[in-house]
């Protein structure tokens, strides 16, 4: 049954337990047919009230800080990995106690840590983050690949052996790509890689897999886990985020005000596009708004804007079949991969809460946040 949002409060990010089953089935059987293994990368869905169901189907989790680690080895338990720019000496004892797979960024970094790793009193995994110097990404911001990028090791710096004590190698360049870009992608790492993939014991396709969407290959996937697998000798591992959490939840909101603003029907939500949903500004991208449709102009176009000062905080012009009245509510589509992890309290702006909408068709509150939490964040 679909989500009767009428149960569901506002502002709330509320997740659709049954959508994220199905998700995860889709990976299961990625892993069963391929081998792979698929950890969720932590930074892009961290909802840890779900670990219980994830973990049903995952092998663990990846962190990019500290504290996502902690949040990893406390809350969903099983591998922990890690991936960060930049390890820290004050915090690498305790990185060391999550995790047992590390990969670092740069030649620099092994040489600072190898010592403390490699006599570590637990078996730790460590790769390297490499740079393929190939990326299918069209704007700078999300190219990892870009001219001067401080992300993974280009070959000119590797050579003909992978450092001792190196198991790994790890790349990150895709992003809601398919199997196509994948593979173009990888023929080039072989290109280049190829002698360091001999020596490796794993290799870590990174993120960007968006498997779970409708119409990916995954049958190409698979066979591509297969082939390297078998022509390098090395363990294939996934760390998507996006793919885990893609379609599986709303933010609800309600309409505030409404008025006219030199022809434009200017509307107040109870949230903030700005604070709890960034991705729309800084991508840009325009979500979808269940009931309504993208075009902008009309008696019934609506501009939907937020709380928050920033005079840009609106998601764009929607139509909607009736006239919206104070007091309606505005559903947003797919809000739960990297929009809730992104959220801040900027303008001291009231947090939606969360909630996930159970396969026995109930809503249950996870959880509220309010002045404690804004506080904490504050000196
Ligand atoms: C190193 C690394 N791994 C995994 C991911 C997850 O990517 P996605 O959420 O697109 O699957 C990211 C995202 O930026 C990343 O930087």
């Amino acid at each position: 049954m679909p989500i009767d949002f009428t149960q569901v409060p506002s502002a709330c990010f509320v997740l659709e337990e049954a959508k994220l089953r199905r998700n995860l089935e889709i990976m299961q059987y990625v892993q069963q047919q391929s081998g792979a293994k698929i950890i969720l990368a932590l930074k892009g869905f961290a909802m840890f009230s779900v670990f219980p169901l994830v973990r049903q189907y995952l092998h663990g989790t990846t962190a990019s800080s500290l504290n996502e680690a902690r949040l990893g080895y406390e809350e969903f338990g099983d591998e922990v990995h890690a991936y960060c720019p930049a390890y820290f000496s004050d915090e690498f004892d305790e990185m060391m106690r999550y995790c047992n797979h590390l990969t670092f960024n740069s030649l620099n970094q092994w040489d600072k840590f190898k010592t403390q790793v490699l006599h570590h009193s637990k078996k730790i995994s460590c790769g390297l983050r490499v740079n393929p110097e190939y990326a299918e990404v069209d704007t700078d911001l999300y190219n990892p690949c870009a001219v001067g990028t401080r992300l993974g090791i280009s070959i000119d710096h590797l050579g003909n052996q992978l450092p001792e004590g190196i198991e790994g190698v790890h790349f990150h360049t895709l992003c809601e790509s398919d199997s196509h870009t994948l593979e173009r992608t990888l023929r080039v790492i072989e290109g280049r890689f190829g002698h360091l993939l001999r020596q490796a014991k794993w290799m870590n396709w990174g993120g960007g897999h968006l498997m779970t969407r409708e119409g990916y290959d995954l049958g190409h996937l698979i066979s591509l886990v297969k082939e390297f697998q078998e022509k390098y000798q090395v363990e294939i591992i996934m760390e998507p985020g996006s793919a885990v959490a893609w379609e599986t939840g709303y933010l609800t909101s309600t309409v505030e005000d409404i008025f006219d603003s030199k022809g434009i029907n200017a509307v107040v939500l109870d949230i903030s596009i700005s604070t709890h949903m960034p991705d729309c500004i800084e991508m840009p991208y325009k979500p979808k708004v269940l009931g309504a449709t993208d075009t902008v102009s009309g008696q019934l176009a609506y501009r939907l804007g937020g709380l928050s000062c920033l005079a840009g905080d609106y998601v764009g012009d929607y139509s909607f079949e009736q006239p919206l009245e104070i007091g309606d509510k505005i559903v947003f589509n797919d809000m739960m991969h990297y929009t809730m992890v992104k959220t801040t309290f900027f303008n001291g702006v009231r947090h939606p809460s969360i909630g996930i909408w159970r396969e026995d068709d109930h809503f249950e509150l996870v959880t509220q946040l309010g002045y404690q939490a804004f506080k904490d964040k504050l000196s």
